[in-house]
């Protein structure tokens, strides 16, 4: 069972490396020697004739789109942001060595099952100017995180020395119960960009009024798998950060989809009607992910 598992996974890497910086040095960066040990010794219970068929399909190219229409189990994850305040003098090399480093921090460390990062280019109210997305499979893992000496070990030589403002931001979420939908790998994941978004709710709407928020817009985004490829979202448990109360995180197929699903009539009304009434702040960012190549190994 567990190498039909690497099969399928070393099958899929041709499609996968979605390093996701718009910054050209992510291009250099050497291809991950998945191992199946990272994937298989945690006992996930993946549907092997599915991951097969599955496996079959990106390679025949079949659209993510058909892929979703059929109504999925989901499965748990433990979503991490981390925004940084780079200081104003970061140079281009300050900015390769920080972004290399924490990219390939799930190379060196166990249990980041996604990544993504990069610059945030637009000014946003905090001045955050880069974001580190990260997904793991529970909290445990995301608590051995923070605890790895390799990763403070990279943030002592490799960021703070950069930067005057870390936030991280860690939520549960659920996503299709596959194993492209769970990695975040495959074509669908290639190329996009990641909008996210932290909120602050007040506190008399944290429950229902919030939740029936996040519904709507989670319920909007399955509406739109054409310009949505993956969304996530739920409530902070990072005591650290305890002002934003969420955290979304939003796979758009484009920057042109963002622009299509942030115009949108229906976004604007969800928005207007439920949660500009309740949210005291909000912070919205993206940044574009790049494909790293597709040649194959
Ligand atoms: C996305 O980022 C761009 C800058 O790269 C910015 O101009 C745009 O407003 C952002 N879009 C949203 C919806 O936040
Ligand atoms: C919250 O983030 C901090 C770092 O800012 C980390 O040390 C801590 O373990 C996190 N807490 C939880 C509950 O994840
Ligand atoms: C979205 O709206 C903005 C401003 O209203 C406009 O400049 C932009 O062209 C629109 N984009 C799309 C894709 O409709």
């Amino acid at each position: 069972m567990v190498v039909v598992v690497a099969q399928s996974l070393a099958l899929l890497i041709p499609f996968s490396i979605s390093s996701c910086h718009h910054h050209p040095t992510y291009r250099r960066l050497k291809k991950p020697i998945i191992t199946c040990s990272s994937f298989s010794s945690n006992a996930w219970g993946w549907n092997v004739n599915r991951g097969k068929n599955r496996v079959t399909m990106v390679s025949g190219g079949s659209s993510g789109h058909q892929q979703q229409q059929q109504q999925r189990k989901r499965r748990k994850v433990v979503e991490h942001i981390c925004f940084l305040k780079a200081n104003k003098d970061l140079s281009d090399e300050q900015e390769k060595d920080m972004l290399d480093y924490l990219f390939t921090t799930q190379y060196q460390m166990p249990g980041i099952l996604a990544i993504s990062l990069g610059r945030i280019s637009d000014k946003n109210v905090e001045s955050f100017s880069h974001a580190v997305f990260m997904r793991f499979q529970r909290k445990e893992d995301l608590a051995k995180f923070y605890q790895n000496p390799f990763y403070s070990g990279v943030l002592k030589e490799h960021v703070i020395p950069y930067c005057h403002g870390l936030t991280n931001v860690d939520y549960e979420s659920e996503v299709e119960d596959d194993l492209l939908p769970i990695f975040r790998k495959g074509e669908d994941f290639n190329t996009g960009l990641e909008f996210v978004l932290l909120i602050t709710f007040s506190e008399s709407a944290i429950d229902e009024p919030a939740k029936d928020a996040l519904a709507s817009l989670q319920a909007l985004t399955e509406e739109h798998q054409s310009l949505i490829v993956q969304c996530t979202q739920g409530s902070n448990f990072n005591s650290s950060s305890e002002e934003y109360t969420h955290g979304v995180i939003i796979r758009f197929r484009s920057f042109d989809a963002l622009e299509i699903f942030i115009n949108s009539s229906e976004y604007k009304n969800v928005w207007s009607s439920k949660f500009q009434p309740i949210a005291k702040k909000t912070i919205a960012v993206n940044f574009s992910v790049e494909p790293v190549g597709t040649e194959i190994m």
